[in-house]
């Protein structure tokens, strides 16, 4: 059995990581029918007591194996206060007093190079709780200082200190209106990043979050808000905190993935067969993730969606976790990880059926890699995500070099970055030239319909 840590940076990283644990756990105890730790609960728990079933083997005692790190305490010090505050100790977390500022150079250079010793000893100290430590995921905003900079230096640092470990990570890119008005320079900063050193990035844009709800509220709302004291709307702009049922989404996406590293399976996929399927060249390993049923949350529990909908579902706009146009675009690979009491034969009905629909490169017309995990998420009999490797997330990159040039044309806010020590403006440009050479790639691989080979590859073999 192999294990993973997970490593949540700001406050989105620290929030979307706690949903996750709240809802593993909440799995855990309900399949785990003896209550006790085993292979595979340390997945991502460890027993710090010793692997038995007595009273210091349940469920209730594990620690989860992440890191925290924020530069500011608020996040942290709220988690510990909650109900979930059991499942860390002090030595996996580390705070700082105040935070990046929004400024992504704060959090790269300045938290970054002054924590760093400490960040890498965390590290190495969840790697040791680890038999066969399998992956890291890093889960931190693209809009934050802390999370697009600190972030990306931990990136940086988990590359150095544990290069055999496979890196995924789970970006979230802000809104349109975000209300962190430098966002646009902090996510193309931390972009070049992701491009350079994750095996895999799952993205996750919050405006296709709120989009999500408002579509999973239409569908349940009427019916629940009758049943359920907090409809899916009331989630999103109530008394509850704005991001919970935004968050729950992530999470439900990150349940899903890791399900069968969770879970016995009659067709699992390990971790690493992700990038190794889905990524066939290094820098192009952007993923669009689509979950169905959207949600996992009690109020839209026992929703029996009929399983082929499933299928449709995550082949459309609407169920994506970042809005791309799927339509004209090709596929480079397309995992499809199933959950719930299913037939490999529907699957492969349904893939069939789908296929006339999901154009693939021409050198790979069979890209799909699917898992079936029979453990369903809790309240759902079924559920699907789809991680799709296309080119349509292009059209993503473009939109944000837009947002990225109309601040950068006029240089403002820019000042605010250069006078941090380590910072050079050459980082702006060098940023940029990283962007349009990925948009190119995904280019050549449209323009590319027909021929045996993607420009890019070629261009790679000649070089
Ligand atoms: P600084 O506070 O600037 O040091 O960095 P940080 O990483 O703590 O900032 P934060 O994570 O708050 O980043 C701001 C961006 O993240 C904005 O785009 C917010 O909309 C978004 N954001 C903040 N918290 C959450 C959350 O819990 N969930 C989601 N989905 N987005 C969040
Ligand atoms: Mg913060």
């Amino acid at each position: 059995m192999t294990q993973s840590v997970i490593v949540q940076v700001g406050q989105c990283g620290n929030q979307i990581g706690c949903r996750f644990w709240d809802l593993a756990l909440r799995e855990h105890a309900h399949f785990n029918k003896k209550g006790c730790y085993d292979d595979t609960t340390g997945t991502f728990f460890h027993n710090p007591n010793g692997d038995s079933c007595g009273d210091n083997g349940r469920i209730q005692q594990l620690k989860a194996r992440a890191v925290l790190l924020d530069m500011e305490e608020g996040v942290i010090s709220e988690i510990l206060k909650g109900p979930l505050g059991e499942i860390f100790d002090s030595t996996q977390l580390l705070t700082g007093v105040s935070g990046a500022g929004n400024n992504w150079a704060v959090g790269h250079m300045t938290y970054g190079s002054s924590s760093r010793d400490k960040i890498v000893d965390q590290l190495r100290k969840a790697a040791e709780q680890c038999h066969c430590l399998q992956c890291f995921f890093l889960i931190h905003s693209m809009g934050g200082g802390t999370g697009s900079g600190l972030g990306t230096k931990v990136l940086r640092l988990l590359e150095d200190e544990f290069p055999e470990v496979c890196r995924i990570v789970i970006p979230v890119y802000p809104s349109v209106d975000d209300d962190v008005i430098v966002s646009p320079y902090n996510s193309m900063l931390a972009t070049r990043e992701l491009t350079e050193n994750a095996d895999c990035v799952l993205l996750v844009e919050n405006q296709a979050l709120v989009e999500m709800l408002k579509m999973e509220y239409a569908c349940h709302g009427g019916q629940h808000t009758k049943s359920n004291k907090v409809s899916a709307m009331d989630r999103l702009t109530g008394p509850e905190k704005p991001f919970d049922a935004m968050n729950d989404i992530v999470a439900n996406m990150l349940l899903n993935l890791t399900s069968s590293a969770r879970f016995e399976g009659s067709l699992n996929m390990d971790l690493n067969e992700i990038a190794m399927n889905l990524v066939p060249f290094p820098r192009l390993h952007y993923l669009v993730p689509s979950l169905s049923p959207v949600s996992t949350l009690p109020r839209v529990s026992n929703s029996t969606r009929k399983l082929d909908k499933l299928f449709s579902d995550v082949f459309s706009k609407r169920y994506q976790l970042i809005k791309t146009d799927p339509k004209r675009s090709l596929y480079l690979g397309c995992a499809l990880m199933l959950r719930g009491n299913v037939h490999m034969s529907d699957l492969h009905r349904n893939i069939e059926r789908l296929k006339p629909t999901v154009p693939f490169v021409s050198w790979n017309p069979d890209g799909w890699k699917t898992s079936l995990c029979s453990v369903p998420p809790v309240g759902h009999s079924q559920s699907l995500l789809a991680l799709a490797n296309t080119t349509a997330i292009k059209s993503t990159f473009m939109e944000m070099r837009e947002r990225f040039c109309k601040l950068y044309r006029k240089k403002a806010h820019l000042h605010h970055y250069l006078q941090v020590e380590g910072m050079e403006e050459s980082l702006f440009s060098e940023a940029v030239t990283s962007l349009d050479s990925l948009i190119e790639e995904y280019h050549d691989l449209d323009a590319s319909v027909g021929k045996l080979m993607p420009a890019a590859a070629r261009l790679k073999i000649a070089k």
